[in-house]
């Protein structure tokens, strides 16, 4: 059985007696343990099916827990972060020994997180200890932005989900890293590139261009993530309804005011879209600037190919 709570107290438990339970931040919701116990974090992997080459985010309470697990940290890190954390940004960098290699999937670099959902930062203080937590879903399926969705994938896999509401941004963290003297945007998220550039400059060595990357930086950019159970397909121009039919489901983003409610609703919509049990939907990529990168990222990763209308008719092109 697993049970929703507004009690931190019970989540505070779970992961001090060895437990996963899933918290609130203000992106998505994560699925946490105890990010220096070894048994702990391993239950996260074997909950969520994802594979152990893919590290975990640990989620701490303010910067001065940064040199406990990393050494090595560029004073850029703190000028970002006296900007945007607690918030929705993850900084990769030199890994302290005290973290478990299993947290960081055998790297030498590990990911770190101040979020800044209120209900996570009480869980963390009151544990003592940094959360390693990743999105409370289901290894390659779509992230979880309140407690109804993480109990459609985790509901009697742990005890307990602590409820903290609708996630604020609803899109993952940037994840940037400041290894080897660069840095490197490894996932688009709400803050952007611009973002940064304003308070450190340009020191970008690469922009985001993951089909350009031969290794896996991050093994979130993997091609295929973040997937509807039903096939989606990106469409290029306005997804008109004289195309389509009943059993398409269309994914309209032009009734959202503006690129942040977009960005905070498309999981909702992905979620839409599989229980409506369509044949197959459609969705339109955004202007590829600013947040819409993140956004663009997420949908490029969810679908299943693209469409092409010639001559009125439908090509599909799976990727
Ligand atoms: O907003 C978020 O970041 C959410 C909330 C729960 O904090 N967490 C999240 O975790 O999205 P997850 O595990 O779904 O994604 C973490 C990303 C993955 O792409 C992972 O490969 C990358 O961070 N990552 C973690 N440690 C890394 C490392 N040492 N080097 C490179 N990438 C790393
Ligand atoms: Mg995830």
């Amino acid at each position: 059985m697993t049970i929703i709570t507004k009690n931190t107290d019970v989540a505070v438990n779970e992961i001090l007696n060895g437990n996963v339970v899933a918290l609130p931040t203000e992106t998505v919701y994560g699925l946490g343990a105890n990010g220096l116990n070894k048994n702990a974090v391993l239950k996260i992997f074997e909950i969520k099916e994802r594979p152990k080459f893919n590290p975990l985010i640990l989620h701490v309470y303010d910067t001065e827990d940064f040199a406990k697990y990393a050494k090595n940290i560029p004073d850029e890190v703190y000028r970002i972060a006296e900007i945007y954390s607690p918030g929705p940004i993850t900084f990769v960098l030199q890994k302290k020994a005290i973290v478990p290699d299993i947290v960081t999937a055998g790297l030498n670099s590990v990911a770190i997180r101040i979020p800044a959902h209120k209900l996570i930062r009480e869980v963390i203080k009151k544990a003592g200890v940094p959360i390693a937590a990743p999105s409370a879903n289901m290894f390659g399926k779509i992230s979880p932005v309140n407690a109804s969705d993480v109990l459609n994938d985790m509901c009697g896999k742990i005890n307990y989900i602590l409820d903290g509401g609708e996630c604020w941004i609803g899109i993952e963290s940037t994840v940037l890293s400041f290894l080897n003297g660069e840095v490197k945007i490894l996932r688009p998220g709400f803050v952007t590139q611009k973002d940064i550039e304003k308070i450190i400059g340009n020191k970008f060595s690469a922009n985001h261009k993951p089909e350009k990357e031969k290794k896996i930086l991050s093994p979130g950019m993997l091609k295929s993530h973040y997937a509807p159970s039903t096939p989606l397909y990106i469409i290029d121009g306005k997804p008109l309804k004289k195309y389509f039919n009943k059993k398409t489901g269309i994914i309209d983003f032009s009734k959202y005011k503006d690129i942040r409610s977009i960005a905070s609703n498309l999981f909702k919509e992905l979620r839409k879209i599989d229980d409506k049990k369509y044949d197959y939907a459609v969705v339109q990529k955004v202007e590829n600037t600013g947040i819409g990168i993140a956004i663009n990222d997420r949908i490029e990763k969810a679908s299943k190919g693209y469409i092409k209308i010639v001559n009125g008719k439908f090509k599909f092109i799976d990727k």
